[in-house]
């Protein structure tokens, strides 16, 4: 059944996980909660509290549909697989549920005080952005391989700075130009003469940013080669390239 409505989005075009444009609902809507809330502590305004009391339960609704493409995109792209983050979203996604719940039981209470609602927006809040975080675990780890202890921080670098478009050294804006084979990675000095200055082969500029020493530092991109070579540019499997 969730095949066939994936499917049918895949031939209208709609290739792309269901979930993540629906995320921007209850989050949303718990944030603007959050600056309504601040609002009534700042100026006093108590109309402030009673939009703030519709944004939860705007947020309440959205979370129905946001957790049902959430499920439905973790059986079709996971397979169901009960993975850490997927785990670590459901939890939080529960615990959401019952904190707009509490939120809007709470905010009926006539004359309640507003420091109350504010605390309650506030855990709202760091739920949402930690039922974020973990959606961004989810797709941004899995770009990069595991590295073993020494490894870390170049893997860190290139978590923050190269997986977006080097995906497990690929790359998407050029997939005939991958990392893992590139012809700079002979040395450190070829390594670091294309980061801090890219093009393409025909020495054209193309859309790779130029890493300064600013943005990245001598070390930092020793590190980072160091990473590359160690456990991205050199699989250890035989058959894969
Ligand atoms: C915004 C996307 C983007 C980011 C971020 C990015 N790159 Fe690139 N990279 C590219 C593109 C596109 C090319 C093709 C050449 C160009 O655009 O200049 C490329 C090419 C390369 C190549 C040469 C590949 C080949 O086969 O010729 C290397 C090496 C490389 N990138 C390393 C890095 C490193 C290391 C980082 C992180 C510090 C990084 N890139 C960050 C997009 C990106």
């Amino acid at each position: 059944m969730i095949e066939k409505l994936y499917d049918l989005l895949g031939k209208i075009g709609y290739i792309h996980p269901l979930h993540p444009p629906f995320t921007h609902g209850p989050i949303g809507a718990v944030i603007v909660a959050f600056c309504l809330g601040l609002g009534v502590l700042w100026w006093r305004r108590q109309n402030f509290l009673q939009s703030a009391y519709y944004a939860v339960a705007i947020a309440f609704v959205l979370l129905f549909p946001t957790v049902l493409a959430g499920i439905m995109d973790w059986q079709y792209y996971y397979s169901g697989a009960w993975i850490f983050p997927i785990q670590m979203k459901i939890a939080l996604a529960t615990l959401l549920f019952v904190l707009l719940s509490i939120t809007l039981i709470v905010g009926r209470i006539p004359g309640v005080r507003s420091s109350v609602m504010m605390l309650l927006y506030t855990f709202c809040l760091f739920n949402v952005m930690g039922i974020g975080y973990f959606g961004g675990q989810l797709v941004y780890e899995g770009r990069t391989p595991a590295a073993t202890d020494g490894l870390f921080p170049g893997r860190n670098i290139f978590v923050g700075h190269c997986s977006g478009c080097h995906s497990n050294g690929g790359n998407i804006l050029y997939p005939n130009l991958p990392l893992r084979s590139a012809p700079q990675l002979v040395s450190y000095e070829k390594f670091i003469e294309f980061v801090r200055n890219p093009k393409l082969p025909d020495g054209s500029a193309g859309p790779m940013p130029a890493f300064t020493e600013h943005k990245l530092s001598g070390q930092q991109a020793l590190e980072l080669y160091d990473f590359i070579i160690k456990g991205l540019a050199k699989p250890t499997r035989s058959g894969e390239r």
